[in-house]
């Protein structure tokens, strides 16, 4: 798409240039002047990441072909992410788990990269917004499907917010708010887009504010 390249290309530049001022490519920056030029290359880095977040939505929304499916591990996907957030579970003090089942785990027809951001979202929000006890990543095979649980010991929500989470409209519970600032709220209508992308499907539980929150996703195997 060519508003993709458009987007795109300035902010190349912009943290190019950025990066070679912070370097001393151009001369000699004093302490003052790189303390706030790297303030402006960690605000291009999340520029980027919000536009490809923006981007990859839109070419969801218009249900263009995006995903560059093959058999993929769903096995990997979860150990790389778990590996990706535990520094965040430790600091945090809570436990973040990984359970596989005894038998033998299917690959998955999917496309590594998407699927692996949409359950980065999953658990990094349980991580997010859990401050005591933890979080139990559990993959099950049910009836010839793969079924991931992702079980918090967190903020939990209420009936409306189960019912309203995934949607577009909904952006971001009050409780999550007081507990993560910096949220945007498309993390997880991201993650429900991608599921739906691969035939999956995704849900929400919670037995209520401050008890906790589940949630699952099932993939078919082929
Ligand atoms: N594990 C969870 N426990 C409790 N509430 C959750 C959980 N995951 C998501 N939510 C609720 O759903 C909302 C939307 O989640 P989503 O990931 O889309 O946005 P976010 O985490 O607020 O921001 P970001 O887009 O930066 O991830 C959250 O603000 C929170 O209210
Ligand atoms: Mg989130």
């Amino acid at each position: 798409m060519a508003t993709q390249h458009h987007l795109r290309t300035p902010l190349t530049a912009l943290k190019g240039y950025l990066s070679m001022s912070l370097e001393g490519d151009f001369g000699e920056v004093g302490q003052m002047l790189k303390e706030k030029l790297g303030f402006c290359f960690d605000s291009t880095n999340r520029l980027i990441k919000l536009v490809n977040e923006f981007l990859d939505l839109s070419k969801l929304q218009l249900g263009k072909d995006i995903l560059d499916i093959k058999e993929a591990s769903i096995t990997e996907m979860l150990q790389d992410v778990i590996a990706e957030v535990k520094s965040e579970a430790d600091k945090k003090g809570i436990y973040l788990t990984l359970t596989l089942p005894e038998q033998n785990i299917p690959l998955a027809m999917a496309d590594p990269i998407k699927l692996r951001e949409a359950l980065y979202n999953l658990i990094d929000n349980a991580v997010k917004y859990t401050e005591k006890g933890g979080v139990a990543v559990r993959l099950i095979i049910e009836n010839g499907k793969l079924k991931i649980v992702i079980q918090d010991t967190g903020i939990g929500m209420t009936a409306e917010e189960v019912k309203n989470v995934f949607s577009h409209q909904f952006e971001r519970g009050e409780e999550a708010k007081k507990v993560y600032t910096l949220g945007r709220g498309i993390g997880l209508f991201i993650a429900a887009n991608i599921i739906t992308e691969h035939k999956g499907k995704v849900w929400a539980e919670s037995p209520g504010r401050g008890k906790g929150s589940s949630f699952c996703l099932e993939l078919a195997t082929e």
